[in-house]
């Protein structure tokens, strides 16, 4: 099967059928999604702090991105990617914004960009990036950029008012011209509200059941990233372990002796070869 389109999202939509998203990083995570049958996938900011080290996503640099996303892009040639923008890459202005979008598409052959915010500035951004050509993701909800005037990783929309400002700003992004919405972070009945008022595919991380599909950053999903793993992550494997176990097996058998094992883990040498090299090191001698 080729690569999905917005057309096949929309479909999936009307079809009832859920939109499968996760994150990644590097060549060989995409590859596997691919392979996996993952229908999108998002190159996240995420990426400072599940592949370089940060404690926030905001060191990430567009150079940053556009290497990984190249790099998912040869991992998976026929799965549609979603490059994130980092911070401030599109908050200065409508110029900025479609410029750095303009390098995703470029440079990284990304199929979309995302951005985080669902305010009458953010809905500028989505619209000039959008009327430059280029598909844009948007985001709301628990959106880390904001982190500061969020108070901190924490669920969002958790009051009547609160929650209706999230369904307000999905419209606001919807008639900006986003192509889709990632919600993030919130009550299932907000997930939902959101989900059943828009025209767009609604996908979900930590927004409950109902949005059109789900996201997750596949680190936490494969016991990779173990710094702190949110609420609503659901754990498919035990990754971290098994690699630590690996490498843990790999160091005592280098300290014993026990690898490698001649024969076994080594290059040949024709038996002749073997005496002329010797007979050769007796002369240097
Ligand atoms: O950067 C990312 O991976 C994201 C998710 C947290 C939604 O934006």
């Amino acid at each position: 099967m080729g690569k999905k389109t917005i057309h096949d999202f929309n479909q999936m939509v009307a079809n009832g059928e859920k939109i499968v998203y996760l994150t990644a990083y590097d060549y060989l995570t995409a590859k596997m999604q691919e392979k996996a049958g993952v229908d999108m996938i998002l190159v996240g900011d995420s990426l400072g702090m599940v592949s370089l080290g940060y404690d926030t996503t905001f060191p990430v640099t567009m150079d940053d991105m556009i290497r990984h996303c190249q790099a998912v892009r040869r991992g998976a040639p026929n799965t549609f990617i979603v490059g994130d923008m980092p911070y401030m890459s599109y908050q200065a202005s409508d110029e900025q914004a479609i410029a750095n979008a303009g390098r995703f598409v470029k440079e990284a052959l990304v199929d979309a960009i995302k951005l985080e915010g669902g305010g009458p500035m953010i809905a500028s951004r989505i619209k000039a990036i959008q009327q430059a050509g280029i598909l844009v993701m948007g985001h709301i909800g628990l959106t880390p950029q904001f982190m500061g005037q969020l108070g901190g990783y924490k669920a969002q929309g958790r009051t009547g008012q609160a929650a209706l400002s999230l369904v307000q700003q999905a419209k606001l992004v919807e008639e900006a011209g986003a192509f889709s919405i990632l919600v993030e972070g919130v009550p299932s009945a907000v997930g939902k509200a959101i989900t059943e008022r828009a025209n767009i595919p609604i996908l979900g991380i930590g927004a409950g059941p109902y949005t059109h599909g789900q996201l997750l950053i596949y680190a936490d999903m494969v016991g990779f990233y173990d710094n702190f793993t949110p609420k609503f992550v659901k754990k498919y494997a035990n990754v971290g372990e098994v690699l630590t176990n690996a490498f843990k097996e790999y160091a005592q058998d280098v300290r014993e002796g026990k690898f490698p094992v001649d024969g076994e883990h080594t290059y040949k040498m024709k038996e002749e070869e073997v005496k002329e090299f010797l007979a050769l090191l007796e002369k240097e001698k």
